[in-house]
């Protein structure tokens, strides 16, 4: 059975986020979204149980999707999890350089990790949550952007 780890901050979820998700669900028998609680990394508009929530009502409907909050190092995660497969997705080629030295590093300390990569359809492919954040705070409306609960959970957030 293929069981795949879709990690990230995901603060908040976004289309990309949502895009990539449902196709992998497609693609794998199991596929986990792990929310990275990072305690050392203060600059996130939502807590971790917040980012998880939001995941677990987009996964609705999507039997084999869970989401879970890990720390630490991913691959202990994974194969606390007795997965193997890391799923990613790239944007561009600035998040292929940088994912790549991940892949091998990760690669590195658990050898049955295997990076998987998916493309984000174009019309995501300038999107993240950063950008999702910035252009909030200066009252833009991104409910074009991101699912309906990351929007009010933004608009409440940022009133
Ligand atoms: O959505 P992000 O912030 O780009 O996700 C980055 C994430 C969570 C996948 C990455 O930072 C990560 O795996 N963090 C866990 C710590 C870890 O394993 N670090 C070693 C990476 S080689």
């Amino acid at each position: 059975m293929s069981h795949a780890v879709f990690p990230g901050s995901f603060d908040p979820i976004h289309n990309g986020h949502v895009d990539i998700i449902r196709r992998a669900s497609k693609l794998f028998d199991q596929l986990t979204v792990a929310v990275l609680n990072n305690p050392y990394k203060q600059n996130k508009w939502f807590d971790s149980d917040e980012r998880l929530e939001l995941i677990e009502t987009v996964i609705q409907g999507l039997p084999n999707v869970k989401a879970e909050v890990f720390e630490g190092l991913l691959v202990n995660y994974v194969r606390d999890k007795g997965a193997e497969i890391i799923l990613k997705s790239l944007r561009n080629v600035s998040d292929f350089e940088y994912e790549v030295s991940m892949a091998h590093m990760n690669q590195h300390m658990y050898e049955r990790a295997e990076t998987t990569f998916l493309l984000t359809r174009p019309e995501w492919s300038y999107l993240s949550s950063t950008r999702v954040k910035e252009i909030v705070s200066y009252g833009v409306d991104v409910s074009d952007l991101v699912p309906a609960v990351s929007l009010q959970a933004l608009k409440k957030k940022f009133s």
